[in-house]
């Protein structure tokens, strides 16, 4: 049996009508008399996510020129600011919008391959910033003296619990016995949120360290911090929501 087979009979759009629905390509945008307002808010959020992906591409392209600029080898700085990155701002922030039902590239895909899409960003992801942190906290003495050295601990400490929790979410159906799978689905939603946002706030951190300003100006490093605090504002959103939503629907029943 595959896992999440709970709510896999709610909206999976493998399942009868719904999988007509979900697979028809224009059928998301279509308007009609009666759902102008739902049209519209579906292009708002379209093009929240489109806004959301060109940050995200001017943030981690600016941060991969910035790391690449003296060429191989690389010091641990550049080889963790380049794991932590892409660990994070790239496939995790995409292991996150996979999920939501208005995002560009994971939008028509069925329920299923949407979850295995969000899992395994979410696992490679995770390797990478998991990786990217440990390699700069090795080549530091003293540690946790910066609010982003802090941020990011926050963020390393979320992922590790995210990922372990993820595996009882993905398998709460299974696992129903020993763990509500209410509760494994909601504090997965909520520590990978956490985790998310501390990253984003440890790397705004990051880019208002000397280093990185000198070599971009205050003016272009102030942008990129913007950049960040907006694409994860839209990113976090959604699991918000969800969290919220689903916490009211267990705390009612
Ligand atoms: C999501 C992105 C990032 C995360 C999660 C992250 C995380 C971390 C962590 C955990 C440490 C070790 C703290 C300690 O042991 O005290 C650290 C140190 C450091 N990071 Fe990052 N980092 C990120 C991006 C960046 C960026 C973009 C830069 C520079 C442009 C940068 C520059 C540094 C420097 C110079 C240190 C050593 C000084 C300090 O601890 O503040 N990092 N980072």
């Amino acid at each position: 049996m595959r896992p999440n087979n709970l709510e896999a009979n709610q909206s999976d759009p493998e399942n009868g009508v719904n999988a007509m629905k979900n697979t028809a390509p224009s059928a998301p945008l279509a308007p009609t008399p009666s759902g102008s307002g739902n049209y519209k808010l579906k292009l708002f959020q379209l093009t929240m996510n489109l806004v959301a992906h060109i940050l995200i591409g001017a943030v981690v392209g600016i941060s991969m020129i910035f790391s690449f600029q003296y060429g191989l080898p690389m010091n641990a700085t550049l080889q963790h600011i380049v794991l932590c990155v892409i660990g994070y701002q790239l496939l995790t922030s995409q292991a996150i919008l996979s999920l939501s039902p208005n995002n560009g590239w994971s939008g028509h895909l069925k329920l299923i391959h949407k979850r295995r899409a969000h899992w395994i960003l979410q696992t490679v992801g995770s390797g990478l910033a998991i990786a990217g942190n440990f390699i700069k906290i090795i080549d530091k003495s003293v540690h946790w003296n910066t609010l982003h050295g802090i941020f990011g601990l926050v963020a390393l400490i979320f992922t590790i619990v995210s990922l372990v929790n993820g595996v009882t979410s993905l398998w709460a159906f299974e696992l129903r016995k020993y763990l509500p799978s209410n509760l494994s689905k909601i504090s997965h939603i909520l520590f990978g949120t956490i985790a998310f946002a501390s990253s984003s706030l440890s790397l705004c951190y990051g880019f208002d360290k000397g280093m990185f300003r000198n070599w971009l100006s205050d003016a272009l490093a102030h942008t990129l911090i913007a950049f960040t605090a907006i694409f994860t504002f839209i990113i976090i959103i959604d699991p918000c929501i969800s969290f919220f939503s689903k916490s009211l629907r267990a705390i009612r029943r």
